[in-house]
């Protein structure tokens, strides 16, 4: 059996990677403040026993600073502990993108990146796109009142169930020392996601779409966060996804 520990393990993705592994008959250790880890001050962070770590914390910010100081210091306690520990593989998620546009959030993924690969630790860096539940986050970060305002953004979504699958897989196997990206079928607009999200869930008010400021607006608006064309595409279509979650 492997011991796998997920940073992160109680989030949208993290959650089913944690499922993923157990489905496998592997072990999973969350790291996670509701699991009694606090990796941005060390806190219970002890990886003794573990084979591998899927880092797939997240911190909910635009601020490059704000960004940059948690990827930072969170990847650098998880290097520095598993390195400690004999850990023989450390799995980064990143975004696609994040390296092409280092503003903003991204800022803080693209540090994470940079000491992930300069770091003490075997790696691989799974660039992901945008999850289906990006519509969901988006509805809740841009809510103004009954308003939400969803910046123009364009992504092709990925399942974060068959990415789950895809990172368990990669953390099972050899360190790529590489960043791969990972994707879903379909270019969508995120604010027509948003739209059939609200309709699915009965969320109701106008949702509109904004232009955002700056370099990280336009690269959200320009396909910057799109694939290469050496992606790996996973099936599952953000209306799949909806049909599955409503039914
Ligand atoms: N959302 C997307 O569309 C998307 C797309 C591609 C890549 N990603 C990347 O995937 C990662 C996870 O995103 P997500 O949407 O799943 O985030 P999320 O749902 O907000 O989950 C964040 C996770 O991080 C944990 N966490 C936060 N601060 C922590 C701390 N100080 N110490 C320990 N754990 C901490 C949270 O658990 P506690 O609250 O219990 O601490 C939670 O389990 C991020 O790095 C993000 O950049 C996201």
């Amino acid at each position: 059996m492997t011991v796998i520990a997920v940073a992160g393990g109680t989030g949208t993705i993290g959650a089913p990677i944690v499922a993923r592994i157990r489905e496998l008959g592997h072990e999973a250790r969350v790291l996670s403040r509701r699991a009694g880890v606090d990796l941005a001050t060390g806190t219970g962070l002890d990886l003794r026993g573990v084979d591998a770590v899927i880092d797939a914390i997240g911190v909910d910010t635009i601020s490059a600073k704000r960004a940059v100081d948690f990827f930072s210091t969170t990847s650098g306690a998880l290097l520095r502990a598993g390195a400690d520990a004999g850990v023989r593989h450390h799995v980064a998620l990143s975004i696609v993108g994040a390296d092409a546009a280092p503003h903003g959030y991204y800022a803080g993924k693209a540090a994470q990146e940079r000491i992930v690969r300069s770091g003490p630790m075997p790696w691989t860096i799974a660039r992901a796109t945008q999850f289906h539940e990006f519509a969901a986050q988006m509805l809740r970060r841009g809510a103004v009142g009954p308003v939400a305002l969803i910046p123009r953004t364009r992504a092709q979504p990925v399942s974060s169930r068959d990415l789950a699958t895809v990172l368990v897989d990669l953390a099972l196997g050899e360190p790529l020392r590489d960043a791969i990206e990972i994707a879903g079928p379909r270019e969508e607009r995120v604010v027509e996601m948003a739209r059939a999200y609200a309709t699915a869930t009965r969320r109701r008010g106008p949702i509109l779409e904004i232009p955002f400021p700056g370099a990280f607006g336009r690269a959200l608006a320009d396909g910057t966060l799109l694939p290469g064309a050496e992606a790996r595409i996973l099936p599952e279509s953000f209306a799949d996804w909806l049909a599955r979650i409503r039914s």
